[in-house]
């Protein structure tokens, strides 16, 4: 593994999922990988879970990690070529990746993406300028159109569950659903979501969401696409939920029916099914108190997977980086 970008980036989800999950069991069995190597963490954007879980993961590869809030800290970056910098962008990527790449030996970059153009959005401008000009691994704390340590981590969390009730060997059902929200949200957990599990291959998939929330077909071809909520939840074994913005009429809120939010009577129609998100989540709002608090979900457990999917993907690239 050279870039850590999305799940063409793997040769083998099982074989990176068992390296996770072997992390978890003794976390400091490579303490000694990543000694006198570091990590620069490049911040446009807020974050909690992937900022802490990329930290302890260096940590615990023997790495020292520095974060950089270039969104708030930093000088605005100019991303286009040949742009004119007369306006408010003071430093262009072609000039400030080559320094972080003498600074550091992976560099780790979370970018949102506008929700004003889709073109511009998806064509990952800012992930890809970082991998053309900084001259080293590059690692995706969350793109534009994907979300990659989180989709992971929710392969990771699903194998563990599976494995603990010893039913390994059937294709469990995944049905991820759109929940309501007051903000038009970008569609990179949804997108990494169904392309890993997709690539994943071991699951009966369903996507269900209301009319005009489609989602790119790059990402969704392989799975079952509803509208029918609880047609979708029927027999589920586990419900992924999470509020996307419209791709076709880009970055829009058509709908906030508050009858997608999921609750304890839909859970009924599932298999008992364990109910995840990515987090933060809106209580009330895009998943219910009673879900949340819930025996079902295993959502602060999937959170806490952020550290040993982060842990697997550096130590891949530091043995394939030396
Ligand atoms: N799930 C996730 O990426 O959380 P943060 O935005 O807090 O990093």
């Amino acid at each position: 593994m050279k870039n850590f970008v999305s799940v063409n980036d793997v040769s083998n989800i099982d074989a990176l999922v068992q390296k996770a999950l072997a992390y978890k069991a003794n976390p400091y069995i490579d303490k000694t990988l990543g000694t006198n190597k570091r990590i620069g963490c490049l911040f446009l954007n807020p974050s909690m879970r992937t900022r802490l879980s990329t930290q302890i993961a260096a940590q615990n590869l023997g790495m020292e990690p520095i974060i950089f809030n270039v969104g708030s800290e930093g000088w605005m970056l100019e991303f286009e070529e040949e742009a004119i910098m007369s306006g408010t962008t003071v430093e262009h990527v072609k000039d400030a990746a080559p320094v972080f790449g003498k600074y550091f030996d992976i560099l780790a970059i979370r970018t949102f993406p506008s929700l004003k153009n889709r073109e511009d959005d998806y064509s990952e401008l800012y992930i890809k300028q970082f991998i053309k000009y900084a001259g080293i691994p590059v690692v995706s704390l969350e793109s534009s159109t994907l979300h990659p340590l989180q989709s992971l981590t929710d392969i990771i969390t699903i194998t563990e569950e599976l494995e603990k009730s010893k039913i390994i060997n059937l294709k469990p059902k995944i049905v991820l659903t759109w929940a309501p929200h007051v903000k038009p949200l970008p569609q990179c957990v949804a997108n990494s979501f169904a392309q890993w599990v997709n690539a994943w291959g071991k699951a009966d998939f369903v996507i269900t969401h209301p009319e005009d929330y489609e989602l790119s077909g790059e990402f969704t071809k392989g799975a079952t696409v509803t509208h029918d909520q609880n047609e979708a939840l029927k027999d589920a074994d586990f419900v992924y939920v999470k509020n996307w913005s419209t791709f076709n009429d880009y970055g829009k809120i058509y709908e906030s029916d508050p009858r997608w939010m999921l609750t304890n009577k839909k859970l009924a129609i599932t298999n008992n099914a364990k109910v995840m998100h990515c987090l933060p989540v809106r209580r009330n709002v895009e998943l219910s108190d009673e879900i949340l608090d819930g025996s079902n979900s295993i959502i602060t457990q999937e959170a806490a997977n952020r550290v040993w999917a982060a842990q697997a993907v550096l130590s891949e690239i530091l043995r394939n980086n030396g």
